[in-house]
């Protein structure tokens, strides 16, 4: 099709704001879809994402669109996930776009997801289009959503903001000519040598790595000699195609256009998010930009509940669709195999163990997570990066630490403000500026990762009764005051326990955990001291019970002979205990999550 009657574009908004539903109408009104398809929410198609009610990958879809002049157009739209933990999707989605629809629900208006995705259209010069959801709702405060958007953006018209309902379809065909009208058209050079930015990727076990691109300049169809730029690989492509949304193969995709390259390419590592694919004969002379890698936030241990390899295998394939998921492998003495797992939030971490379970039926234990410290070892030159709280050196050989910071911009309304002032300042937020955002007070705090990381955004919903939201950039690392924790279990260090903590919350938490663990460890016949040591120093200890009476305490009961013997069992159990062979079950290390 003509570039003129093609337009790429993605939909942005907060979380729940209704992108999916939008997508879902679109297609259905564009008869890509039927609407008994469209019922079973056809885009959030992976188990978690219903289970989780939200978008979790993006998604491509072309659609055919006739408009009121009938002229024919082809619509290729982006479904971009709105959590938080996902930004990283949305930057990918935007690449490839030409324009964008600023979703915003009416009935909560701004909130900071919409600023932040607004931001990244923003940067990467999108035309914006703003339109205003759930109209048909009881509780839409349409004059007010429009009153923030013309805050937002000075260059939005009153007039031209469409309201619409994405449910019922309300307003959705003025959506439809708009994105004719003012979405732009893309503007490639189809006789220029190849020029495609790969902003996806997924794994076939048959046809290798099937790449998602958008093809900037030239033209390709199957069986091409090709060239992806950053590492240099040459392959001969498969198969081109678009995405309906199931993948179906055309003659060839041309610039403007948005679709897939099967590459047949076996190593996944070769195909980068960002790169830019090319003729291997005539490539163009320089590549696209690309964009940075994703960044895991969080670390954490991920250990087999059963067999290693058939966990290796699942989650091997599960990266391969995943880029911002990283594994490395690691040994724990006490869990055996496993992996060092760096996640881009807390919630991505349970949507990849949801995902094991839900595609390959495999079930894993995850270690407490924890973030990434720079260790500064006296009288060496070199900063240790520390991502495992095992390899975190002893206090001895320690001159100091720094820890990730994070700019986090939360969005409240004045009744919330001072619960939520009050919820930042425990987790180590330091203020830096307040100002207004339409009807919403904007905050920015530095805060330490670790304090964010974990459930502070759960705490914030609970704090602010559902209206607070948040939106967090990392911003590099400062001097902390952390020690090292190590738990041990009858006399014997649990490594996969070991934890990394302020110091002055060292005490309270710990004296929490060793509780927790006196009913979440696995009881022994005998009992079992549960301690917490800091730099050599017990500061916090309980005993787990033993499983039955103690021969010690309760053996009058018994014969002399009969109390010997158990007694003699008690202190060989003890002996034995150099090395802890205690089962860890999930819930011990969810008792370490809970105390942040
Ligand atoms: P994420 O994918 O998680 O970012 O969410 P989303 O923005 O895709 O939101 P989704 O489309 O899943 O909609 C969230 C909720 O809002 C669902 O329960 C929808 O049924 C509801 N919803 C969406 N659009 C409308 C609307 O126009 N009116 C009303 N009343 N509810 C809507």
């Amino acid at each position: 099709m003509n570039q003129s009657n093609i337009r790429n574009f993605s939909i942005i908004a907060h979380i729940d704001h209704g992108k999916s539903t939008l997508a879902d109408r679109i297609m259905e009104m564009t008869n890509t879809i039927t609407e008994r398809e469209s019922k079973a929410q056809l885009l959030d198609d992976m188990q978690v994402e219903q289970n989780h009610g939200v978008t979790v990958k993006s998604r491509t879809v072309r659609n055919r669109y006739r408009d009121d002049n009938g002229q024919d157009y082809e619509f290729n739209f982006i479904d971009t996930p709105g959590h938080v933990d996902f930004n990283y999707e949305v930057a990918k989605s935007l690449a490839a776009s030409d324009g964008v629809i600023l979703l915003v629900d009416a009935t909560q208006g701004i909130q900071a997801q919409t600023v932040a995705n607004y931001r990244l259209a923003v940067e990467a010069g999108l035309k914006i289009m703003p339109v205003i959801n759930k109209v048909d709702s009881p509780n839409a405060q349409i004059e007010m959503t429009t009153q923030q958007l013309l805050e937002l953006d000075a260059s939005f018209d009153a007039e031209s903001i469409l309201q619409i309902s994405a449910k019922t379809g309300q307003g959705v065909h003025a959506v439809l000519e708009a994105i004719v009208n003012s979405l732009p058209a893309p503007n490639g050079d189809i006789n220029k040598p190849l020029k495609a930015l790969v902003f996806d990727s997924e794994y076939d076990s048959f046809k290798g790595v099937i790449a998602s691109v958008r093809i900037i300049d030239g033209q390709v169809k199957a069986d091409q000699e090709l060239l992806l730029m950053a590492n240099s690989a040459a392959f001969t492509n498969k198969e081109v195609g678009i995405f309906t949304p199931a993948k179906a193969a055309t003659k060839q995709l041309a610039a403007g256009d948005v679709g897939y390259i099967v590459t047949g390419i076996k190593d996944p590592h070769l195909v980068r998010i960002g790169d830019t694919i090319t003729n291997q004969n005539t490539p163009t002379d320089e590549p696209l930009p690309g964009y940075e890698p994703a960044q895991p936030m969080v670390y954490a241990g991920i250990y087999p509940q059963g067999d290693y390899n058939e966990m290796k295998d699942a989650l091997n394939k599960l990266a391969l669709n995943d880029s911002s998921l990283q594994l490395v492998p690691e040994v724990s003495d006490a869990l055996g195999p496993g992996f060092r797992g760096g996640f881009l939030g807390i919630f991505h971490l349970q949507i990849i163990r949801e995902r094991l379970k839900d595609e390959f039926g495999i079930e894993v234990l995850t270690t407490a997570p924890n973030v990434t410290y720079r260790v500064h070892l006296k009288n060496q030159p070199n900063v240790l990066t520390v991502d495992n709280p095992i390899q975190f050196p002893d206090f001895e050989q320690i001159e100091m630490v720094e820890e990730p910071m994070v700019k986090a911009i939360i969005t409240t309304n004045d009744a919330e403000l001072s619960a939520v002032m009050k919820l930042a300042d425990q987790h180590k937020g330091i203020f830096v500026d307040m100002g207004n955002q339409g009807s919403l007070v904007e905050l920015t705090y530095q805060m330490p990762l670790s304090e964010i990381a974990y459930d502070f955004f759960n705490k914030l919903k609970s704090v602010s009764h559902g209206y607070a939201s948040l939106s967090t950039t990392l911003d590099g690392y400062k001097l902390a005051d952390v020690v090292r924790v190590d738990v041990q279990i009858n006399y014997a260090r649990v490594d996969a326990l070991t934890f990394v903590t302020h110091r002055t919350d060292a005490p309270e938490q710990t004296k929490q955990l060793v509780h927790k663990l006196k009913y979440t460890i696995p009881r022994r016949l005998y009992p079992m001291p549960a301690q917490a040591v800091v730099e050599g120093r017990v500061i916090a200890r309980v005993d787990i019970p033993p499983l039955r009476k103690n021969a010690a305490v309760n053996g009058n009961q018994y014969s002399v002979s009969k109390k010997q013997a158990l007694l003699r069992r008690q202190s060989i159990n003890k002996r034995q205990a150099v090395k802890s062979d205690v089962e860890l079950p999930q819930s011990v290390f969810n008792s370490i999550l809970d105390l942040n």
